[in-house]
């Protein structure tokens, strides 16, 4: 990895976790006084947490990169200004999720992290995943590995008939049937699955050996970004797909992979 890549790393870790810090401070506010929510769509929200904290995260990137470009999930895709001219970004982009797992979040419960990718050319090359009700901080650099803090990850080595357990998502964007498909012949095969609504965080658990597989078929890049090469790193088979507006997604042990996509 060269040096430029490297440091970004370093900052992205930093980041991750001050950003962690600052949404978890808004939980704790929300527990005591309420925050301001709005609703996207159906059970689709967003919170003051959510607003200031992507704006915490691009104001220290752009501040540190301001060459790079940046895609927020409350922002979208922006394209900065830096010495009057406009970015040409011909380096890499940011790509951020201040609070996956909002719903968790504003219902008071652990399950949510902040979700940082650095992609070039498409792909992630440095990717940070951090729960701060857990102060769990999942990372990667492409080709050098994986970790949890400064624990290396690895996917659940169990074998074939030790892995039964697959973290799901939903989104209306996409069929019921087809979910609920994926459900019945996971269950067929004796296998469990749970729906905890982070898919960042499920994607991380992949990674971690928690779960052995995770599968959401419409996903926005914000929420998978990080997860992918995070993934990829600990040695999960992680199959991600462009679809209509967004992309569909499966991640698992090798042994799981021909069961999870049907
Ligand atoms: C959502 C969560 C959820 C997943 C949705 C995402 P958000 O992200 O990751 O688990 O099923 O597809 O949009 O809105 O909480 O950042």
């Amino acid at each position: 990895m060269n040096n430029e890549l490297q440091q970004r790393y370093t900052f992205l870790c930093q980041l991750a976790k001050e950003a962690g810090q600052l949404a978890y401070n808004y939980q704790r506010k929300l527990i005591e006084d309420g925050l301001t929510i709005d609703v996207k769509g159906l059970q689709d929200f967003v919170s003051e947490a959510d607003k200031e904290t992507e704006s915490f995260i691009r104001q220290q990137l752009t501040q540190t990169y301001p060459q790079d470009g940046f895609l927020g999930e409350e922002s979208g895709e922006v394209s900065v200004q830096h010495n009057g001219e406009e970015n040409n970004n011909t380096t890499g982009t940011w790509v951020v999720d201040p609070i996956d797992g909002t719903t968790n979040f504003l219902r008071k419960q652990p399950m949510w992290c902040v979700s940082i990718a650095y992609l070039v050319d498409g792909e992630p090359v440095i990717g940070a995943i951090y729960d701060p009700c857990h102060d769990e901080l999942f990372s990667a650099r492409h080709g050098e590995g994986a970790w949890l803090n400064e624990q290396p990850l690895e996917v659940n080595q169990g074998s074939t008939d030790m892995v039964g357990l697959v973290n799901l998502g939903y989104s209306a964007k996409m069929p019921l049937g087809t979910y609920l498909k994926t459900m019945k012949r996971l269950l067929d095969h004796g296998i469990e699955h749970r729906r905890h609504g982070s898919a960042a965080l499920g994607l991380a658990h992949v990674a971690a050996g928690r779960f052995d597989g995770y599968r959401e078929d419409f996903i926005n890049a914000w929420d998978i970004m990080a997860g992918v090469v995070i993934l990829r790193e600990a040695g999960a088979d992680v199959i991600v797909n462009e679809v209509t507006g967004g992309y569909a997604i499966q991640a698992s042990v090798p042994a799981l992979t021909d069961l999870l996509k049907g």
